[in-house]
């Protein structure tokens, strides 16, 4: 029988400046509607991103988005199955059973338009659930930071904070695809060793060692022609020290500074200037156009073996996210976090399988 409710995380107060699980965000029962309205598409939850950038939707500034409003549903990307479609849907282009990524929130179900649905179209050899890692935004950012802005050669020393996360263990990876010698900077000596052992990187640094600046140093004799930042903070400021000559810096994000009051700027900054750094952020939406062939290749290099992905999946439902989130900015995850909301078991019957 369908369920007639379901559960979706509200947004309920600002955090100052850190998230508190059960103070920022609520978790509210909703009624499920019993008839659609023609252009509109009942979507089943089962998988959630879990995105640093999460943190910043959070807050009421000028940003790439509009902040999340208090009262609102949680903003979030998923992988869900199409329940009902309106009358006006071309079921040719979504019918119930297909899988889908949507931006559905933190919620259980959502009635969502077209526009905000992308059928799975999955490439051979793949999963669907890779759509949200290898060929979705996470694997997206780290190929066009690189493609666009890193330009990595042949023999370059590249380095890539965060680098055991969702997007910092993709641009490595690709890195090396590349030819790059690639150093990643991560918390702990087992991300570190996943990093090298697993992923291939040429060496690893851990940054909550004392003597992670010395072993920066150390590895990187030539200087860092690549620098791709998640972090910010006081590793962008020890990467700037040792950048090189006409070096590149892909700006991705800075997750060191997202929970902090008054997030801080570089020291070294002086360095783009005397080694004529080019020093760039962007947003991955910004090459939409290119996502296409972005996944091509992405896929293609899944596929061969080139790429491994890697998930963290906490299991227990849509209720488990904001602890999840918090963990995300403690380093809980190595890959990319995501939040089952409802298991595989539970897709409809007869529809193809995760
Ligand atoms: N520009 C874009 O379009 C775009 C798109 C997607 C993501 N991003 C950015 O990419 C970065 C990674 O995001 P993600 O969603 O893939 O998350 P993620 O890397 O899977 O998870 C975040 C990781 O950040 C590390 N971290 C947390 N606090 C840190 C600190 N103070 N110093 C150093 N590392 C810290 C943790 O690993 P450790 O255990 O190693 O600390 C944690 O696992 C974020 O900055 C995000 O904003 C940008």
């Amino acid at each position: 029988m369908s369920p007639t409710s379901y559960k979706q995380v509200v947004y309920a107060e600002r955090p100052e400046p850190t998230i508190i699980p059960n103070k920022t965000f609520n978790v509210k029962t909703a009624s499920l509607p019993t008839s659609l309205k023609p252009n509109e598409i009942l979507v089943r939850a089962h998988y959630l991103s879990l995105d640093a950038a999460m943190r910043s939707w959070l807050t009421a500034k000028r940003s790439y988005v509009a902040p999340v409003e208090i009262g609102d549903v949680m903003r979030g990307s998923t992988i869900g199955q199409i329940h009902a479609v309106g009358t006006a849907i071309d079921t040719n282009k979504f019918k119930k059973g297909d899988w889908v990524v949507s931006m559905s929130g933190w919620a259980e179900y959502a009635v969502l338009t077209e526009k905000l649905v992308e059928r799975l179209d999955v490439p051979e050899g793949c999963s669907p659930l890779d759509f949200m890692s290898v060929l979705g935004i996470t694997g997206l950012t780290a190929y066009f930071g690189l493609e666009e802005i890193g330009h990595v050669k042949p023999g370059e020393t590249v380095v890539v904070s965060g680098a055991a996360g969702a997007t910092g263990s993709m641009a490595g990876q690709i890195a090396k695809i590349k030819g790059g010698r690639v150093i990643g900077i991560a918390g702990g000596k087992e991300k570190c060793d996943f990093l090298v052992s697993e992923l291939g990187f040429d060496a690893a640094v851990d940054y909550k060692s004392p003597t992670w600046r010395q072993q920066l140093r150390e590895l990187t004799p030539k200087y860092i022609d690549v620098y791709f930042d998640n972090v910010g903070g006081e590793i962008l400021d020890a990467c700037l020290a040792r950048a090189a000559r006409d070096s590149r810096f892909v700006m991705c994000g800075g997750i060191s500074q997202y929970n902090t009051a008054t997030p801080k700027g570089p020291t070294n900054i002086l360095n783009v200037i005397s080694q004529r750094i080019t020093i760039k952020g962007f947003i991955v939406f910004d090459f939409a156009k290119k996502y296409n062939a972005g996944r091509k290749d992405l896929a293609k290099w899944l596929v061969e073996g080139k790429l491994k992905r890697k998930e963290h999946i906490v299991k227990g439902g849509i209720e488990q996210a904001p602890a999840a989130l918090v963990d995300l900015y403690a380093g809980g995850n190595t890959g990319k976090m995501l939040v089952e909301i409802a298991p595989m078991s539970d897709a409809l019957p007869g529809s193809s399988k995760l």
